[in-house]
């Protein structure tokens, strides 16, 4: 049976967590990148080359894994998959940057299966394909909660926690985006920087229409302190809701977030009051966990659907990409 051969760049909790996923499989990892360079393994004693020379280290793997941060409007992502496309080395990604900005660029590439990208939203859920498999003319609405980090925080928040103690969890159990510090950074961090490259991916893969969402074009106000108070003391009645539907709600109980609109479609998201909709009973999950509804025929006659599962997490992101890596390199 032929060896697989794969590199990885990107080399911190999603990174290492592949790392040992990808050995437990028997797979041979030939490198594993960070940003000082391109090493033999996660412990860094042998570098193998520097960064800028990724590209010569392409060469006879099955698969290159990326799970980066997004720093930038996800150009250092569009770069690696496209270097490692064209090397004709297929990609599974968690980074969301080059995926919300660059989907019109990489559309025939994931036509083609050569790029998995599961774990850019739901992290362990599979929540794209599920969706994928229900879209069709008859889908009215859909809501999505796609940052478990801050279901999480608003969830412990309900339950009576203080805002600094959950948030110091979600970071030592490696749920937060990298990055932030302070509590207020890391809530303004996974709304503002993670939320509206997910609202695109899941508005591009529905493929309601012919126009592609960029992140880029979204505009997004800064938080004011004092919706910022107002959220914090509403906790428990809130929740970070994506909603794409063909009827703009500007009647809507929001804080903050932001509204963009696509030919008929129109994608919203912030903090939504949990009674705004009814539907938002059956969509609001527990825990670090995401959850996507998808509300069919005219008024929801056909009923509504509700997938739930791990959002956030080293070890269930890595598996979701293991399996994506599965079927692009066809394992
Ligand atoms: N954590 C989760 O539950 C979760 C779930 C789904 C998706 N994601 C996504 O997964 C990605 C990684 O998250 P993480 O929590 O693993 O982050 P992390 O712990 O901060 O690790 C990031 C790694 O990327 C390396 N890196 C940074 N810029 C790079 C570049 N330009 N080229 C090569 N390597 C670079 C860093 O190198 P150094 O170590 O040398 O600094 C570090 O090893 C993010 O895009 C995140 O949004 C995370």
């Amino acid at each position: 049976m032929k060896k697989i051969s794969i590199g990885i760049i990107g080399k911190g909790n999603i990174g290492s967590e592949v790392y040992h996923k990808s050995q437990s499989n028997g797979w041979i990892v030939n490198w594993i990148a960070g940003s000082k360079g391109i090493f033999s393994d996660l412990s860094e004693k042998t570098k193998i080359a520097e960064l800028k020379n990724y590209e010569q280290h392409l060469q006879g793997l099955d698969g290159i894994f990326l799970a980066i941060p997004t720093l930038d409007n996800g150009e250092a992502g569009f770069h690696y998959i496209k270097s490692s496309l064209n090397a004709n080395v297929p990609v599974v990604t968690c980074e969301k940057g080059a995926l919300s900005n660059y989907f019109l660029e990489l559309e025939e590439a994931i036509k083609n299966q050569q790029i998995g990208y599961s774990a850019t939203v739901g992290g362990g859920s599979r929540l794209l394909r599920y969706l994928q498999e229900r879209i069709g003319p008859q889908v009215q609405e859909i809501h999505a909660v796609v940052n478990g980090t801050l279901n999480y925080i608003f969830e412990g928040l309900s339950n009576g926690r203080s805002l600094g103690e959950v948030v110091e969890e979600t970071k030592k159990l490696g749920y937060a985006e990298p990055g932030a510090k302070h509590p207020l950074e890391v809530i303004i961090k996974e709304a503002i920087g993670d939320v509206p490259m997910k609202a695109s991916i899941l508005f591009n893969i529905c493929n309601l229409t012919n126009e592609r969402m960029r992140t880029k074009d979204v505009k997004i106000e800064t938080i004011e302190q004092n919706e910022l108070k107002r959220l914090i003391k509403e906790a428990t009645n809130r929740r970070y809701i994506v909603s794409i539907t063909r009827d703009g709600n500007n009647e809507e109980d929001v804080i903050w977030g932001f509204k963009h609109k696509i030919d008929d479609w129109h994608i919203s998201a912030g903090f939504k009051h949990v009674e705004d909709n009814p539907l938002f009973r059956n969509l609001i999950p527990s825990g670090v966990n995401n959850a996507i509804l998808t509300s069919e025929g005219e008024f929801g006659k056909d009923g509504s659907y509700v997938l739930i599962g791990p959002g956030a997490g080293p070890g269930p992101t890595a598996s979701s990409m293991i399996i994506d890596a599965k079927k692009i390199m066809h394992l």
